[in-house]
C-alpha cells in the first residue's frame, strides 16, 4: 500500500506544452518513408506527408517539433533544400547509413509538416560546417516580411509569407558532432552566430525570456548527460559582460540524455531482456532526475531566477537495432519498458518544469524511442504513444505539490528504483490530471491518495498495461492499448490499484 497526498492548492509552475515535444532528424526512416512519402506516392498524403501518421500525431497533440537533426543539422546546408525538387543536390547521408538524400524534404515541406500538425516549429542552425552568413540567410528566408533577397527567393519558390520560426537552436552537440569544440570556444562562437539570428517580427525592448513567443527563442547547445563542465564553461562565457536574456542571446540550454541499459557499448535489444536489464534500464531513466539537478544547480548560479530555459531536445531509450537492419538507421521496437521509461521521464520533466521549458523526445517516427513505427503503407502506434496519449492533458496546466511515499524496487543495489512515478496538475478548465506508472514487474500497488485544496466531484481514469515485453507489432497492431479502469473517489479521497508494469491517467473534475 502506498499514501499519495496532493497540495491542489500550491501550484509550483506552469507546465509549458512544449515539454512534450518531438524531434525528427533526416535519420533513417525518420523524414523518408515514416512523415514524408511525397506526393506522388500511394500511401494517402496531403503536400506529401503521411496522413495516417499525421493523424496519429496530432491525437497526441504534438507541441513542438524539431528538425532537421541532430547530428545532421551541422552538416546541413538549407540551400540545398529549397526549389524545384529535380535540381535540389543529391547526397550521401555519411553521418546515418551511407544513404542518398536527394533533399526533396527541406525547409518549405517542413513548415508545411507543422502546419498540418498545428505545432511550433524547432528549426536547428548549422554551426559546425555552416557560416554565420548561412545561418542568418536561413533565418531572413524564412521569417522576414517585406523586400530583402531571400524574402524574394521564398516567394519565388511559392511562398511569399514569412514562416513562423518558434525555437531556433544554433548547433547541435557541438562538444562532438558538431564540431568537438570546447566549452568556452562555443560559446563565443554561439555569441557571434546568434547575433546575426535577427528578430524581424519583435520589438528588442521586450522583456523576453523563454515564454515569449513573438520571439525567436534562441537554444544554445547544453551538456551531454553529467558533463557539467561544459554547462559552467558554456554559461561563464554567455553570460560574460551581458545578462544574455536582455540582449536576445539566449533563451535555452540543451541537455541530451538517452537510456542505453548496459552502457554505450552495451544497448542490449529492444525486445529481448530480462527482468535484471528492466530494472536496470528503469533505473538509468530515473537518473534523468539527478541530471536535472545537477545542471540545473549551476544554471541557477548564473540565472536564479530561471529565465533560461533547460531543453532537454533529445531523450528517450536507444538499443541496439532491430535485427537485419541497417545500423546506421537506428530503428528499433517498442515495449512496455518503455512506455515506463517515457512515464518516469515525463512525470520528472512536469516535476522540474520551473527549470525545463522543452523536451523532444528522440526521434518521432522510425528511429530509437518513436511514438509511431511504419512498413511501408502499415503504421503501429508504440507503446509509448500511449504514454503521450495519456499525459497529454498536462500540456500546459500548472504543476502542483504532490508526494508519493513508495519503496524501492530492483534486483541490484545499484539499479533500485521508487516503486511508483507520479506527477499531478490542474489543467486550464480545472481538473485535476494524475499520471502514475508502477514500475514493479510483479506486484500490483494500492494506493490511497489524500487531497488537499480541491473538492473532487468525479474521478476516471484511463490505463496503459501489458507483460513486460508487450508490444504492437504490424501483424497485431492493437495488442498494447489503454482502456478505461475504474478509481474510486470517496469522502476519504481517492483511492485505486496500479498494476504491475502499467502507467495510469486519473482525471479529477471539481
Ligand atoms: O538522435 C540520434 C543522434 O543522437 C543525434 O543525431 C545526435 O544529436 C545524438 O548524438
Amino acid at each position: 500500500m502506498a499514501k499519495y497526498y496532493i497540495n491542489a492548492g500550491n501550484r509550483i509552475s506552469k507546465i509549458n506544452k512544449e515539454i512534450y515535444g518531438h524531434f525528427s532528424e533526416h535519420l533513417g526512416r525518420c523524414i523518408y518513408e515514416g512523415l514524408y512519402v511525397g506526393e506522388d506516392s500511394e500511401i494517402p498524403n496531403v503536400n506529401g506527408m503521411r496522413t495516417d501518421v499525421v493523424e496519429a500525431l496530432k491525437e497526441i497533440k504534438v507541441p513542438v517539433l524539431r528538425w532537421p537533426g541532430g547530428c545532421f543539422a551541422d552538416e546541413y546546408h538549407w540551400k540545398d533544400g529549397i526549389g524545384p525538387k529535380e535540381n535540389r543536390k543529391r547526397m550521401i547521408n555519411t553521418h546515418w547509413g551511407g544513404v542518398v538524400e536527394d533533399n526533396s524534404f527541406g525547409t518549405h515541406e517542413f513548415m508545411e509538416l507543422c502546419r498540418q500538425l498545428g505545432c511550433e516549429t524547432y528549426v536547428n542552425g548549422n554551426l559546425g560546417s555552416g557560416t554565420v552568413q548561412e545561418m542568418s540567410e536561413w533565418i531572413e528566408y524564412m521569417t522576414f516580411e517585406g523586400v530583402s533577397p531571400m524574402a524574394d527567393l521564398r516567394a519565388k519558390n511559392g511562398h511569399p509569407e514569412p514562416w513562423k520560426v518558434d525555437f531556433f537552436g544554433v548547433g547541435n552537440e557541438n562538444w562532438g558532432c558538431g564540431g568537438n569544440m570546447t566549452p568556452e570556444f562555443y560559446a563565443n562562437e554561439y555569441r557571434r552566430y546568434q547575433t546575426y539570428v535577427r528578430q524581424y517580427n519583435a520589438s528588442m525592448d521586450t522583456e523576453e525570456n523563454i515564454d515569449t513567443p513573438e520571439l525567436i527563442r534562441k537554444i544554445a547547445c547544453g551538456a551531454n548527460i553529467d558533463d557539467t563542465e561544459w554547462t559552467e564553461g558554456v554559461l561563464k562565457t554567455l553570460f560574460r559582460h551581458c545578462e544574455p536574456r536582455f540582449h536576445g542571446h539566449a533563451d535555452g540550454l540543451s541537455l541530451h540524455y538517452y537510456t542505453h541499459p548496459g552502457g554505450w557499448d552495451h544497448k542490449g535489444s529492444a525486445t529481448e531482456f530480462d527482468e535484471k536489464t528492466w530494472y536496470m534500464t528503469l533505473a538509468k531513466a530515473a537518473y534523468m532526475e539527478e541530471l536535472i539537478r545537477m545542471h540545473g544547480a549551476i544554471m541557477d548560479q548564473y540565472d536564479p531566477e530561471k529565465k533560461l530555459g533547460m531543453i532537454v531536445d533529445e531523450w528517450g531509450t536507444w538499443f541496439d537495432v532491430e535485427p537485419g537492419t541497417n545500423p546506421g538507421f537506428l530503428y528499433q521496437q517498442n515495449t512496455m519498458r518503455d512506455a515506463l521509461v517515457a512515464c518516469i521521464n515525463l512525470n520528472i520533466f512536469n516535476k522540474h518544469s520551473d527549470r525545463v521549458k522543452m523536451t523532444c523526445i528522440a526521434q518521432m517516427v522510425n528511429v530509437l524511442q518513436s511514438v509511431i513505427l511504419t512498413e511501408g503503407a502499415k503504421m503501429v502506434k508504440t507503446p509509448t504513444w500511449h504514454v503521450f496519449n495519456l499525459f497529454k492533458n498536462h500540456q500546459d496546466a500548472s504543476l502542483v505539490e504532490s508526494h508519493i511515499e513508495t519503496k524501492q524496487i530492483g534486483e541490484e543495489e545499484q539499479f533500485m528504483v521508487p516503486n511508483l512515478s507520479e506527477s499531478a496538475s490542474v489543467d486550464s478548465e480545472g481538473r485535476l490530471q494524475i499520471t502514475i506508472g508502477n514500475l514493479s514487474i510483479t506486484e500490483d500497488c494500492f494506493v490511497e491518495t489524500s487531497i488537499a485544496g480541491f473538492d473532487g466531484k468525479k474521478a476516471s481514469a484511463e490505463i496503459l498495461r501489458g507483460e513486460m515485453h508487450a508490444k504492437n507489432t504490424f501483424d497485431d497492431p492493437d495488442a498494447v492499448h489503454t482502456e478505461a479502469y475504474e478509481v474510486k473517489l470517496s469522502e476519504d479521497g481517492l483511492s485505486f490499484t496500479v498494476p504491475a508494469c502499467s502507467v495510469l491517467r486519473i482525471t479529477v473534475e471539481g
